[in-house]
């Protein structure tokens, strides 16, 4: 089973982000996660596109670029530039999401929509056809280290269901926020197979490569 890690920066050491990046490659990271928080669709400030054309210089890693952020399509030509090769929205913010998508698929990206807890699936049905990827949040975004709302794994079967009756059953489907060792088996059952991982990865109890180990054993025991 190829289920991909996507350590989130969000709860990286940020007074060595390229060091921690570089960990996570070398401790067998797919893809590296940055939240992009604007002050407005959720409350903290983040990173913007200089920090991810300066992780784009010290890792080979594919950068997985999920935008909390209002009006998103304003955003995409800088992230593009900076060297995003994944950029998700929020479809809670994307008045015309169908355009956003191919905006973001015209850059040469793959274009992913996210779906908050609250947000019931039906919102994506019609452009699912569109999508590289379906985000699938399990906290309200916003802050790292938020307990995962158990009712996600049925969200998550749901879309699951979703995608396998579109014929789509190819599609990556992502789980973002509150993802531990002792859920992940839990959601790839679902039917997940990507992961934000924040916390989980960087963390002082052990090394990057040690918690994405852990991860993935409890994948491998499915
Ligand atoms: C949620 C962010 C997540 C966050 C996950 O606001 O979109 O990507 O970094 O962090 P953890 O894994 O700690 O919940
Ligand atoms: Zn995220």
């Amino acid at each position: 089973m190829n289920v991909k890690i996507s350590p989130s920066v969000l709860s990286a050491d940020l007074t060595r982000l390229g060091e921690q990046a570089q960990a996570a490659e070398a401790g067998g990271a797919d893809w590296l996660h940055v939240d992009v928080m604007d002050g407005r669709f959720v409350p903290w400030l983040t990173f913007g596109p200089p920090v991810v054309k300066a992780l784009k210089s010290i890792t080979s890693l594919p950068l997985d670029v999920h935008l909390l952020t209002v009006e998103p399509e304003r955003l995409i030509p800088a992230f593009a530039e900076a060297g995003a090769d994944i950029i998700t929205v929020q479809v809670e913010a994307c008045t015309h999401l169908y355009n956003t998508i191919r905006q973001i698929k015209d850059a040469g990206m793959k274009a992913g929509v996210a779906l908050n807890p609250g947000t019931p699936m039906s919102s994506v049905k019609c452009v699912l056809e569109a999508l590289d990827l379906l985000m699938v949040l399990a906290v309200d975004p916003g802050f790292k280290g938020m307990p995962a709302y158990p009712k996600s794994i049925w969200k998550v079967q749901r879309v699951r269901r979703m995608l396998d009756d579109f014929g789509l059953g190819q599609m990556d489907l992502q789980v973002d926020g509150g993802i531990k060792a002792a859920n992940i088996a839990d959601y790839v059952a679902a039917g997940a197979t990507a992961f934000v991982a924040g916390s989980a990865v960087f963390n002082d109890k052990a090394t990057v490569a040690e918690n994405i180990a852990a991860l993935r054993k409890q994948i491998k025991k499915l």
